[in-house]
């Protein structure tokens, strides 16, 4: 008798209703996991050889089929069937139709349920991989750029409000400074998927004589999971890989909104070159930020797929429910967006132009106010006060048209009329140097910074 894989024609006198069959075919998404799904088969079959649930010629044949259904793979030529209805099930169809009667034996002690769930993580190892590269690539590119940046003076905001002075460079700095926290994360994520759900079976293990910790081992894992019901049914580190496409996103979401603002002809302190921007069909003068925009809301649709994996995947009981099959298209809809947003990004900060008189004039003397103040309190008065006296002597430099350290003079006590008079010659890279807190945006303190996050990416 010819057994397809998969529905077991033993069980049903009737076909798959069609509708139901296009609803629960999922090899437009996981199809692209067939490296990982070939991989899992022949460690499986190997352990399947080990512990002798597989003669040595069943397991050459085996073997032979695999690297020519991986051939067909490779070369674009593997023909999908209506009836495969996932990638396991197309594997394995292919097999059987290669080489026959051994390709029956290779599922023996695994279900698709653990079969899906190492092809997911190892899937997502090559993924972090990737994201790694990704990132240490971007944040190298910020700290080469911040290099020369670092006296070219920036306005820095609270409240969307001149703050400061700070630099370009300072602000390169601290994009490089997200990527190396997320690459981090990463390989902290990557560090923890070392547990093989391979061999746990559909929910509760089997009856076979497996040896689960030699599959765990060839395929690279640590261990096998701890528990088969766990195994099959958690997809928490998916979640967590989701979580970490979404805070990528929020990063670069935040870049992507200072491109876009300080592009803008009201700000004017960067300029992107033509190849990054797009024009409007009606207004002939426009230069849009299109791609910045884009960065910008990555980050708020691998939320949607966090709040949608998370919500798909809860509430369920136990083990393997149809469900949790959407997992896939949230996980590597949210991977792909990241990978190009942030190349997207390398591309931004490799071409944007600064317009350093418009950053220098935004740098407007009313930005020496915590320096006055910070030196103030260095004169010996209470930081409290010297607030209250340089806060007047803003409101003066408003009222009267003059810049806050100007003012200040005629606000302080006598005693420091001549310190004031001192500062009132402050200019913008005073106010930058003087800087001397770790962190800060000086030149100094942001070469130290440059030399510390270029040692994390060394290490990663
Ligand atoms: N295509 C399925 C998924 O992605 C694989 C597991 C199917 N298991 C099952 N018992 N139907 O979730």
């Amino acid at each position: 008798m010819r057994v397809q894989p998969g529905r077991s024609a033993g069980r049903f006198a009737e076909a798959t209703d069609g509708l139901l069959e296009r609803l629960n075919n999922s090899t437009a998404v996981d199809l692209r996991l067939w490296p990982h799904d070939l991989v899992g088969s022949r460690v499986h079959a190997r352990m399947l050889r080990a512990v002798g649930l597989l003669s040595a010629d069943d397991l050459a044949a085996i073997e032979r089929g695999l690297e020519a259904v991986e051939a067909e793979f490779a070369a674009g030529s593997f023909a999908l069937q209506p009836a495969d209805e996932d990638v396991h099930m197309a594997v394995e169809r292919r097999l059987t139709e290669l080489i026959g009667e051994p390709a029956r034996r290779l599922h023996t002690g695994r279900s698709r349920n653990d079969q899906v769930m190492v092809d997911s993580l190892l899937w997502l190892r090559d993924d972090l991989d990737r994201t790694v590269q990704d990132l240490a690539h971007l944040a190298g590119l910020l700290l080469e750029r911040a290099e020369h940046a670092l006296e070219v003076p920036m306005p820095l905001y609270t409240h969307y409000q001149p703050a400061q002075v700070g630099s370009v460079g300072f602000w390169l700095v601290s994009h490089a400074a997200a990527a190396c926290r997320q690459l981090r994360r990463a390989t902290d994520l990557a560090a923890r998927l070392d547990e093989c759900p391979l061999g746990a079976g559909a929910v509760g293990g089997g009856d076979l004589p497996l040896d689960r910790a030699l599959t765990a081992h060839q395929l690279g894992f640590a261990r096998p999971s701890p528990n088969a019901l766990y195994a099959t049914a958690s997809r928490s580190d998916l979640l967590d890989a989701v979580a970490l496409f979404a805070s990528i996103g929020v990063d670069l979401s935040r870049l992507g909104e200072e491109l876009v603002l300080f592009t803008s002809p009201a700000y004017g302190f960067l300029r992107l070159p033509d190849r990054l921007c797009t024009g409007s069909s009606l207004l002939p003068h426009k230069r849009n930020p299109d791609g910045a925009e884009l960065l910008r809301s990555g980050g708020k649709l691998a939320a949607g797929e966090f709040a949608a994996l998370a919500s798909v995947t809860s509430g369920l009981l136990g083990g393997y429910s149809k469900d949790l099959q959407h997992d896939k298209a949230l996980l590597f809809a949210a991977s792909d967006r990241t990978h190009d947003l942030i190349a997207l990004a390398a591309l931004h900060v490799a071409g944007v132009e600064l317009v350093p008189d418009r950053l220098a004039e935004a740098c407007a003397p009313a930005l020496a106010a915590l320096y006055l103040a910070d030196r103030l309190v260095l004169s010996g008065m209470s930081f409290r006060e010297a607030h209250h006296v340089v806060g007047q002597a803003a409101r003066v430099a408003d009222e009267t048209g003059t810049t806050v350290q100007g003012a200040l003079a005629g606000v302080v006590p006598p005693a420091l009329v001549t310190l004031a008079a001192e500062l009132a010659t402050a200019r913008t890279p005073d106010l930058l140097a003087g800087l001397r807190t770790a962190g800060s945006a000086s030149p100094e303190s942001c070469r130290q910074q440059i030399v510390e996050l270029r040692s994390r990416i060394a290490l990663a």
